[in-house]
């Protein structure tokens, strides 16, 4: 059946459905990133009171991923070739067109930022601030790729044709601007998508696909299929319709999907391990800081998270600069999402496993700075710990943990820190403190990671300024960084336009 995307008024069975209003063009715009709300302020004390108190008892998405559920095969297929048949049309629709929908997604997204923080806070444990700058990013997504569908409706000389049909996958730790994402760069290109939230954050899946279609982007065009973890979601990735699957996940994960087969066109982001190097140049107040936030953020449990401080000659011997992080790390605030003054709240799922092992189990000439505690009968509500003299190639030199604990390793020399730094199969974040101009020039030389950082945190890439992706084992398949200028262009593939030669 074809879809009559944008012309005369259908009848629709959902609540928002708005085909027969195409969105406006905006006005030329310069873009910009969206600020986000500072919850400390005295003007925003009231509205982070009230949304965490909503966060509480919150039933957000709850229905409409409840609505989502496709647990049986011959469904999953039925739903697949849908979406394919809409992604044909929507690819036909003029991408200044689809730009419109994207900027008003955008503006769409910005008015739900009270919604989204209180489902991500309701369902993963995430922090309001924490919370509060993915639905920054996920409206810098909108306007971003929305300009991206523009220049690419603009080059002259060959057509960009996009697959019909991108799934994406995201995970549970960014549950709503890794999603937005991918669905955002999929719809600006052309591709229908069947979004399938992580398990764990699925209302938030929920929520940011009710903002979408209130934005006015056809349920046939943007599709939200909670598969569970059964022979469904097998499907779902493996179905010969589907022409591109954006995953966020685990390496484990990534290498599941193309067991199931193995010519899947696979786009994943996954794990790392990743770390900042300080020299003595660097400032050490700065230092202390940014590995802190970094290390700390959600708990720890971020792909970007710094697991590794590698502290350089005179840094390495610092008992001020030990004093200094120790003291900085044992004052965070660790609690419940809902309190505001909480720096840290609770793991997604109680430590087990080799978490368990990185916040309990000492390696060889290890010892704890700040030994994590436990503090609850739940197990995921964890004080943040920082060991000690980790050792070049140990466990927790190479392993992602994905929590609250931080490694100290020590280096004679930059070159050396360097070398402990590139030293895992990973590649995704790095960082440098440093106010040597020569040391930076040499660490930029020869550091092994898609995303670098100097004298700044090395979490919380912005869209455009940071674009995202990784090295080595932390990406798969021929992938594009996230808020970059080319992130579109693996969403499809050039073909001359008709009648070139
Ligand atoms: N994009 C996320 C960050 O930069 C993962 O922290």
């Amino acid at each position: 059946a074809s879809l009559d995307l944008l012309a005369a008024p259908v009848p629709v069975a959902h609540r928002v459905q708005d085909r027969a209003h195409p969105p406006v063009p905006r006005a030329p715009q310069v873009f910009a990133n969206e600020p986000d709300s500072d919850p400390a302020a005295p003007g925003n004390r009231a509205w982070a009171r009230a949304v965490l108190g909503r966060a509480e008892s919150s039933r957000l998405g709850i229905d409409t991923l409840a609505a989502s559920r496709v647990t049986d095969v011959g469904q999953v297929g039925e739903r697949v070739r849908q979406a394919a048949a809409a992604g044909a049309d929507w690819a036909s629709t003029p991408g200044s067109r689809r730009a419109d929908y994207l900027d008003r997604a955008g503006e769409v997204l910005a008015a739900f930022r009270s919604r989204f923080i209180e489902v991500m806070v309701a369902e993963t444990g995430k922090t309001l601030a924490e919370a509060d700058v993915e639905v920054s990013e996920a409206v810098d997504f909108a306007h971003y790729y929305a300009d991206r569908a523009r220049e690419l409706a603009g080059i002259r000389g060959a057509v960009f044709r996009p697959v019909p049909l991108t799934v994406v996958t995201p995970p549970w730790n960014f549950p709503v601007s890794i999603p937005a994402g991918g669905v955002l760069a999929a719809l600006a290109a052309g591709s229908a998508v069947l979004l399938k939230p992580a398990p764990q954050a699925g209302r938030c899946g929920a929520v940011l696909a009710e903002a979408l279609w209130e934005a006015g982007i056809p349920r046939e065009v943007l599709g939200l299929v909670d598969t569970g973890e059964g022979d469904a979601g097998r499907a779902l990735i493996t179905a010969p319709e589907v022409g591109r699957v954006l995953l966020t996940g685990s390496i484990e994960t990534a290498a599941l999907f193309a067991s199931w087969r193995p010519d899947l066109p696979l786009l994943a982001e996954t794990s790392g391990k990743n770390s900042i190097i300080v020299t003595p140049s660097a400032d050490l107040d700065l230092a202390v800081a940014d590995i802190v936030k970094s290390a700390f953020g959600n708990a720890g449990q971020k792909c970007s998270a710094a697991s590794l401080a590698i502290l350089v000659g005179s840094v390495g011997t610092s008992e001020r600069f030990r004093r200094q992080l120790a003291d900085a790390v044992a004052s965070l605030a660790v609690g419940p999402p809902i309190d505001p003054a909480t720096q840290i709240g609770p793991l997604v799922e109680p430590a087990s496993g080799k978490l368990a092992r990185g916040l309990t189990q000492l390696g060889d000439g290890e010892s704890w700075l700040v030994k994590p505690r436990s503090l609850d009968a739940t197990d995921r509500l964890w004080t943040p710990g920082v060991r000690d003299g980790v050792l070049p190639g140990s466990d927790f030199h190479r392993t992602e943990f994905f929590g609250p604990v931080l490694g100290l390793m020590t280096a004679t020399t930059l070159a050396e820190a360097i070398a402990l730094q590139n030293a895992t199969d990973y590649g995704l974040t790095a960082g440098i403190h440093s106010l040597d101009v020569h040391e930076v020039a040499d660490w930029l030389d020869a550091v092994q990671a898609g995303n670098l950082y100097v004298n700044r945190p090395i979490t919380g890439a912005i869209v455009r300024r940071q674009p995202f992706g990784g090295w080595k084992r932390s990406s798969v398949g021929a992938g594009a960084k996230a808020g970059g200028p080319n992130t579109l262009l693996v969403l499809g593939e050039w073909v001359p336009e008709p009648g070139e030669p």
